[in-house]
């Protein structure tokens, strides 16, 4: 028997389809929505070709509170849910910052009004290391701990941290009057899952980050690079108080990620700890040039590069200090950079057109 039922919201995008994968493989049953506006429904068959369970999925607005309660409806074993579903370029929220507020802010509070009418206690939540703002001007703060005051600097930033407060406020009144009509109250729960930079693909090459329209991080315009779509990459800017000059992030192993959530809600399901906040970290900085080497590496030949100005909104150095997910939920990234970059560059030689072909034919006949 299944150990619960999951929605995963966003479920189609590139951390929530490589946790729906990691349920699944941790026997949980998986209900998938999206509206497909950066992602492709092709993922579901690879979930299902690599592990040999297919997800349900209905293509689903956030907003359409209507919808959700029908998904809802149709799955009454549904006990928890893993929201990823929002929008997530830094650039575009400085231009239309509404609609990051209605999807992401709006988006969860329809979620959370249907849990609500729906009995669903427990959330896992994806927030980001971006809630922490610029870090460096504390003291003291790198690699950054939860305790870190949150100050993010961009209003895809701010709808994370009003998410964070929203949720916290909910599942506190939840508490509060489950125990005024006599019950624990312990089982409303959410878990703040603050990711550093995801990393990579699956090693089978089948699935990786899809993204529609122009990339925006850095891993994703590198690999563009190695196939030739782009030029060269422009650094930007290497006067940056580092060992090299260049800015210092935090890169976890897509597979890393997407167990954290796995083990996220484990821990809510069985220590109840009400609203948690756990950084999704390795707790290794690397920089741009280490990258640009490691990624150079895995290609097997040198990528070109031309180092430009700094990037407006970009902090120094963004390494999380992950020592409390790691005693709290026994979770520890395992994988390498070098293996995040080999199984990008497997996904990104396999699938140059990412999920609008086919996968390599060895795959179907398994
Ligand atoms: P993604 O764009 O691949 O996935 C997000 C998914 O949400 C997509 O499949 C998209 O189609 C869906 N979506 C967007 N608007 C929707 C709507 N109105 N209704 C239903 N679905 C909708 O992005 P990702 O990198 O997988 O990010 C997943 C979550 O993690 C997001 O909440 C993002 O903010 C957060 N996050 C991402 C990163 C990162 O660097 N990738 C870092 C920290 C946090
Ligand atoms: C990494 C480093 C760039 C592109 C963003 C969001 C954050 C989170 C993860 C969602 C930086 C440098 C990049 C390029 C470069 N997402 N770079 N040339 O900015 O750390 O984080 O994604 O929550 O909120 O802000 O990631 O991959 O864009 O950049 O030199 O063409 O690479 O300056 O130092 P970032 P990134």
């Amino acid at each position: 028997m299944a150990k619960g039922s999951v929605l995963v919201t966003g479920g189609t995008g590139y951390i929530g389809s490589f946790t729906a994968l990691a349920l699944l493989e941790a026997d949980y049953d998986v209900v998938i929505l999206d509206n497909l506006y950066n992602s492709s429904a092709e993922v579901i068959r690879r979930i299902e070709l690599i592990s040999g369970k297919r997800p349900d999925y209905y293509q689903c607005d956030i907003t359409d509170e209507k919808k959700l309660d029908e998904v809802f409806d149709k799955h009454p074993k549904i006990d928890n849910v893993i929201h990823f579903a929002a929008l997530k370029a830094v650039g575009e929220s400085g231009e239309i910052p509404l609609e990051y507020y209605r999807v992401n802010v709006y988006g969860t509070l329809c979620l959370l009004k249907s849990m609500q009418r729906h009995n669903v206690t427990n959330i896992v939540f994806s927030s980001s290391a971006t809630v922490y703002g610029d870090a460096t001007r504390f003291e003291n703060m790198i690699p950054i701990p939860e305790e870190c005051p949150l100050g993010p600097t961009n209003p895809y930033g701010n709808t994370k941290f009003a998410v964070e407060t929203m949720i916290t406020d909910h599942i506190n009144a939840e508490r509060t009057n489950a125990k005024k009509a006599g019950k624990s109250g312990e089982a409303f729960n959410a878990a703040l899952l603050r990711y550093f930079n995801p990393a990579g693909s699956h090693p089978s090459g089948i699935m990786g980050e899809d993204p529609q329209g122009v990339p925006y991080n850095l891993l994703p315009l590198l690999a563009q690079v190695a196939v030739g779509k782009r030029p060269k990459l422009l650094v930007f800017g290497d006067d940056y108080a580092s060992k090299d000059g260049t800015a210092i992030r935090d890169y976890i192993h897509i597979l890393d990620l997407a167990r954290g959530h796995t083990v996220a809600l484990d821990h809510l399901r069985t220590h109840h700890p009400g609203v948690r906040a756990w950084n999704l970290g390795t707790g290794k900085g690397s920089t741009v040039f280490d990258m640009i080497k490691a990624f150079s590496a895995a290609v097997g030949r040198d990528l070109p590069y031309e180092v430009v100005g700094r990037r407006a909104g970009d902090v120094l150095d963004l390494t999380a200090n992950p020592s409390r997910a790691n005693k709290e939920l026994g979770w520890k990234a395992e994988h390498t950079l070098e293996e995040a970059c080999a199984d990008l560059w497997r996904w990104t030689e396999n699938n140059p057109q990412g999920y609008r072909q086919e996968p390599p034919k060895e795959f179907l006949e398994k």
